[in-house]
């Protein structure tokens, strides 16, 4: 939807009337499948057996066939890619898959040191999340506008929106129950990941050092990693003063 709208502002901006050209209802398409894909694999390696409400498919028919189900969507995204004939455009969707992959793989590292920790977080979270919806975006953008800045502000709205979408994330995953979320909650420590919540509560934690080193792996670890999270009060708060969407400048582009 985020992209449907991005290429009807474009259109617009462009002079051209709001209808949706069939490349860009394709792009839309083809990031929903690239989404998909991912999280039929990001099931396997959670090891999760619920989302959106319903069974996964590595639940109902095991590992193998869901990574294979997974290459088959991306698969078939590929070929509508490469109908829509546009080399610049097959080049920027190719960008989110590969940035999609080295986000998961950035996930399962630590860092040593603290400063670097939340500058990995935030790229990982680039990567993993926001790069398929700023990319798309961009990718809208370039079928209807050859001005690169028009471009970058489609490509900085989609990066604001998904970098502030998987810090809520991990958030919910805090702060929310299974049966809100449709998927298992509290899932992140118990799989070694220190996300934005437990970031913030080590600045005021210095012991939780030590166990995001280790990813929570000793006995009582995840334990005690929630109740020090829990302490810090009003993580909201404390997220806005990331100031990630304050300095959005495809707000105002998307108003006009
Ligand atoms: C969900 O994150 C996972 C992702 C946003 C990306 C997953 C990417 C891969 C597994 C790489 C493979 C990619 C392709 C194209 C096949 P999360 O686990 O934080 O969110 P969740 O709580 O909703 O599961
Ligand atoms: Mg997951």
């Amino acid at each position: 939807m985020i992209v449907i709208l991005m290429a009807r502002a474009c259109n617009v901006h462009s002079n051209k009337e709001g209808v949706l050209l069939p490349a860009q209802r394709s792009i839309a398409m083809i990031s929903e499948m690239i989404h998909t894909a991912s999280l039929v694999h990001d099931e396997v390696i959670d090891d999760s057996d619920t989302r959106r409400g319903k069974n996964t498919i590595n639940k109902l028919w095991g590992e193998k066939k869901a990574i294979l189900a997974g290459d088959f969507i991306l698969s078939a995204a590929s070929m509508a890619l490469a109908r829509i004939g546009n080399n610049t455009v097959v080049s920027v969707l190719s960008q989110v898959i590969e940035d999609l992959v080295r986000g998961e793989f950035m996930q399962l590292g630590s860092k040593e040191n603290e400063n670097e920790r939340f500058k990995h977080y935030l790229e990982k979270t680039f990567k993993k999340t926001a790069s398929l919806i700023a990319n798309s975006c961009k990718a809208v953008s370039i079928l209807v506008n050859s001005d690169p800045e028009v471009h970058e502000i489609a490509y900085q709205y989609g990066r604001n929106v998904g970098i502030a979408f998987q810090l809520v994330d991990d958030v919910l995953d805090f702060t929310s129950c299974a049966n809100r979320l449709g998927k298992p909650s509290a899932a992140d420590l118990k799989l070694g990941l220190a996300t934005g919540p437990v970031l913030f509560a080590c600045q005021q934690f210095p012991e939780l050092h030590a166990m995001i080193m280790r990813r929570f792996s000793s006995d009582g670890d995840v334990d005690r990693a929630w109740q020090y999270v829990l302490k810090v009060r009003r993580i909201c708060v404390v997220y806005r003063q990331v100031n990630l969407m304050k300095t959005c400048p495809g707000a105002a582009f998307i108003k006009h």
